[in-house]
C-alpha cells in the first residue's frame, strides 16, 4: 500500500479540512483540465447553407467552408490548441469505393486550406477513413459477400492521408482499425516528403452504440448496413487494446486514441500509464448527446457535467480530449 494511504489516522487526521474553502479546495487539487487540452470537434459539409444543425447534437451544426474558417480563428482566440474536422457530403458524392475521399478537390482538402489560410496558428487534424465517402457507410471497401477488406482499404487509406497532408493537414488520424494502415501511411508520407506531418491513431476504437449521433451527423446512420465488429474492438477486452496500441507505436504513431471517452476510462488509465506517450481520448458524439439529453431536460447542470468529465479524463492520463464542447469548454477553463 503506498505510504500517503497509511499515515493519518482519524481524529488527528480530519480529510474535510482541506475540502472546506474555494481557495483550500483549489489549492490541493490535483487535477485541472485547461483549453491546452482540447481538440475541438468539428462537423463540416459541402453544401451551400452557413450552417445545419444536427438532431441529434443540440448545439453543433454542420459548418459549410466559410464558417469552419471562422471556426478556426475562434479556436485561436480561445486557446484550443487544435482542431478535428469530419465531413458530410452530398449523398450523390458517394458511391462504393468512397472515391470522394481521395479528390484533392474534395470538402476535406478544400476546409483543410480555408482553416489553414484564416489561423494557421491551429493544428488541424482529419478523420482517415471511408464511411462518409461510401454508399454503404462503412469505413473500407467491401468484398462481394460484404466482408471489410483490410489490405485493398489499407492502400485508399494511405492515398486519403497524403491528400489531407498535401492540403495542409497537421495530423492525420486513422479511425478506420485495419491492421497495418500506420506503418503504411508513415511510409507513403515520408517517401513524398511529409515526414513532419503527425500521425494520430485511432488505436482502441471499440464497436459502441454511442457513435450513434455521430453517424446522424455525418450522414452514415441512414445507409450503414450491419455493424462494424469485424474492424472494430470487442468492448468486452482491455488486453487486445494494449496490443492495438503497441503495434501502432511501432509502426510510427506519433499519439494514440481510445474512444469513447468516459465508458473506457480503464483502458485511458492503462495505455497513458503502460506506454507514456501522448494519449487522447475522444469524449464521442454518445457521450455529447447524453450530456446535452439531461441538461435539457433540467436534469443536470450542463456547464458543471463539461468541467467534471473533461477532469475525469484528464485524471485518467490523458493528454488531451477530443470533444463538441471544445468552444464551450476553453470559455469556462479559461477563465
Ligand atoms: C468512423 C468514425 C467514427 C467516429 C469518428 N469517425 C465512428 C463510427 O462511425 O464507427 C465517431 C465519433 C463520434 O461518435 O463522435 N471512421
Amino acid at each position: 500500500m503506498p505510504q500517503s494511504l497509511i499515515t493519518g489516522a482519524y481524529p488527528a487526521t480530519r480529510l474535510r479540512r482541506v475540502r472546506q474553502h474555494d481557495w483550500a479546495r483549489r489549492l490541493v487539487r490535483e487535477t485541472k483540465p485547461s483549453p491546452d487540452d482540447l481538440v475541438w470537434g468539428m462537423i463540416v459539409h459541402d453544401g451551400k447553407e452557413p450552417r445545419v444543425s444536427v438532431k441529434s447534437m443540440p448545439g453543433v451544426d454542420r459548418l459549410n467552408v466559410d464558417e469552419a474558417a471562422k471556426a478556426a480563428v475562434r479556436a485561436r482566440e480561445l486557446g484550443i490548441p487544435a482542431i478535428a474536422i469530419f465531413p458530410h457530403i452530398n449523398p450523390a458524392r458517394k458511391n462504393e469505393g468512397g472515391d470522394e475521399a481521395v479528390n484533392p478537390e474534395g470538402l476535406v482538402p478544400t476546409v483543410i486550406q480555408a482553416m489553414k489560410a484564416a489561423a494557421p496558428e491551429v493544428g488541424i487534424a482529419c478523420d482517415v477513413a471511408l464511411d462518409p465517402f461510401t454508399s454503404h457507410g462503412h469505413d473500407g471497401l467491401l468484398s462481394d459477400d460484404g466482408y471489410v477488406l483490410n489490405d485493398e482499404t489499407v492502400s485508399v487509406l494511405t492515398e486519403q492521408a497524403l491528400i489531407q497532408a498535401r492540403a495542409g493537414a497537421d495530423i492525420v488520424a486513422p479511425s478506420d482499425m485495419m491492421d497495418g494502415r500506420i506503418g503504411a501511411i508513415r511510409t507513403l508520407l515520408d517517401e513524398e516528403g511529409y515526414d513532419n506531418v503527425m500521425i494520430l491513431s485511432y488505436a482502441a476504437k471499440y464497436a459502441s452504440a454511442f457513435y450513434g449521433p455521430y453517424r446522424d451527423a455525418v450522414g452514415t446512420a441512414s445507409v450503414l448496413k450491419g455493424d462494424k465488429k469485424t474492424y472494430q474492438m470487442d468492448f468486452g477486452n482491455t488486453e487486445e487494446a494494449l496490443r492495438e496500441v503497441a503495434m501502432d507505436i511501432q509502426e510510427g504513431a506519433d499519439m494514440v486514441m481510445v474512444k469513447p471517452g468516459l465508458p473506457y476510462l480503464d483502458i485511458v488509465q492503462r495505455v497513458s500509464s503502460e506506454f507514456g506517450v501522448p494519449t487522447l481520448v475522444f469524449q464521442i458524439s454518445g457521450e455529447y448527446a447524453q450530456i446535452k439529453a439531461a441538461a435539457a431536460q433540467g436534469w443536470l447542470d450542463e456547464d458543471k457535467a463539461i468541467v467534471e468529465t473533461l477532469s475525469a479524463f484528464k485524471r485518467a492520463g490523458a493528454s488531451g480530449v477530443i470533444t463538441y464542447f471544445a468552444e464551450r469548454a476553453a470559455q469556462l477553463l479559461g477563465k
